[in-house]
């Protein structure tokens, strides 16, 4: 797909769609749930399509709204009504799907197999392997390179207190999950706050979980009641057009609806310390989820240091972070973010390298990258590595970038915003 610089400033209003984790974790703990689960504004993105025949084929019943896909009807089968598949469980392209399905699955009293795409095939899973081993679960890598195919042989486990030496809301979930079909209690402790969406959607459901600083506890065997779950729009689709408008001189666009849990609002606070402009209008909750209109006006921005605990509350805006921070004046400095190197590509080095294919001046580094901003972007091949973050920040990209960019497998965009090109053009 190709993309030309864009000449006037962005206007208008758009609807973000639903947020991509809460949408995955509506349709999971709606399918453990007893009655039904109403899910509005849900995601019908690729990655919660994975989501949702996984549940499917575990005998769950889920209802897809054939005028509206946005609207979904779980008829949830209870904690232990869970069937064995009669095939694979294919997760797509979807971590989240993989992670803490896992978590509910090494729980059953079935053996399946979860496996996913080329991508997912290659990311690592240890870090779920060992924390559901130590709780007595029987988990394994069919290839022993701990990686999907998982052999999940579900069975009886036990609570354990776990230190994650990451701060993941995967690992965090996945550990919870399993939790709930444990015989006592279960803690997970993470070196910095991940976001925290399951732990305010189960209680919802009916779960006794706990937070106390870096530590989330939760009580097993709970009676999961069905509910309602309006999902708010996901911050990290909103980003992109954040940062469009931010870049692009007198633009000034209104994304109505935008989640804006504390655990996953860097980007806004990043925005400010570079000297960008976000006004918050409308805000409201919905299921403990904060929720707001976000009015984004241009404004010169400048460099930045990111670092350290507010990694993980933009883990997934890092690409456009970078886009937006080669157009700003001075340094930007990305630090502890290795573990955008594990994602659904390798973040680190396919930014770099394709941003210095723009004509960006940026170093690598170990654990993120220095971008002396400023530069003037110039268009290039992008190649998305189909990695939907990918594509749509360089989108973005071309739109400050003299001349034609051009973007492979651009459609890779459906895993998390299938609607984003036709959104992208109303603005302009
Ligand atoms: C997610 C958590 C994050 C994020 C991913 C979605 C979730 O991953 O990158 O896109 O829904 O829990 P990690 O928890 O592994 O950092």
């Amino acid at each position: 797909m190709k993309f030309h610089a864009c000449s006037k400033p962005l206007k208008g209003r758009l609807n973000i769609p639903g947020d991509k984790s809460i949408s995955h974790r509506a349709v999971m703990f709606g399918s453990i749930a007893q009655g039904d689960t109403e899910i509005t504004n849900f995601l019908p993105g690729a990655d919660c399509i994975s989501t949702i025949n996984c549940f499917r084929q575990m005998g769950v019943s889920i209802d897809i709204d054939e005028e509206n896909n946005s609207h979904v009807v779980v008829h949830g089968n209870g904690l232990h009504g869970l069937k064995r598949p009669e095939d694979v469980l294919d997760c797509g392209n979807s971590g989240t799907t993989t992670r803490l399905l896992a978590g509910i699955l090494a729980g059953q009293d079935f053996a399946c197999v979860l496996t996913g795409d080329e991508s997912i095939q290659k990311r690592p899973m240890r870090r779920i392997i060992t924390p559901l081993t130590l709780m007595g679960g029987d988990i394994e890598s069919v290839r022993e390179n701990d990686c999907a195919p998982l052999l999940i042989n579900g069975t009886r486990l036990q609570g354990i207190h776990y230190n994650s030496p990451v701060a993941s809301a995967q690992v965090k979930s996945c550990i919870l999950l399993a939790g709930l079909y444990a015989s006592s209690m279960t803690s997970v402790t993470e070196p910095a706050i991940s976001r925290n969406h399951t732990e305010l959607m189960l209680r919802n459901f009916g779960a006794e979980v706990r937070c106390e600083a870096f530590s989330t506890q939760i009580q097993p065997n709970p009676v999961l009641k069905g509910c309602k779950v309006e999902v708010p729009g996901d911050i990290s689709s909103a980003a992109y057009f954040i940062a469009a408008a931010a870049m692009i001189p007198d633009s000034s666009v209104t994304l109505r609806k935008v989640g804006t849990n504390p655990t996953r609002d860097g980007i806004l606070r990043v925005l400010q310390n570079m000297g960008g402009s976000v006004e918050y209008k409308h805000l409201s909750t919905s299921g403990g989820e904060p929720f707001a209109d976000l009015k984004i006006r241009y404004a010169p921005l400048h460099g930045t240091t990111i670092e350290g605990s507010l990694i993980p509350t933009l883990i997934d805006e890092i690409p456009i972070i970078a886009v937006m921070a080669a157009t700003a004046e001075g340094d930007t400095i990305i630090r502890d973010a290795q573990e955008l190197r594990v994602k659904e590509s390798n973040r680190l080095d396919i930014m770099v390298e394709s941003l210095s294919k723009m004509g960006v001046d940026v170093e690598a580094t170990s654990d993120g990258m220095i971008i002396h901003g400023g530069k003037k972007l110039h268009g290039a091949v992008i190649d998305s590595h189909k990695d939907h973050r990918i594509a749509m920040s360089f989108a973005i990209a071309s739109l400050v970038a003299e001349g034609e960019t051009e973007i492979i497998d651009a459609d890779c965009v459906d895993i998390s915003y299938p609607n984003f090109y036709e959104d992208l053009e109303s603005l302009i």
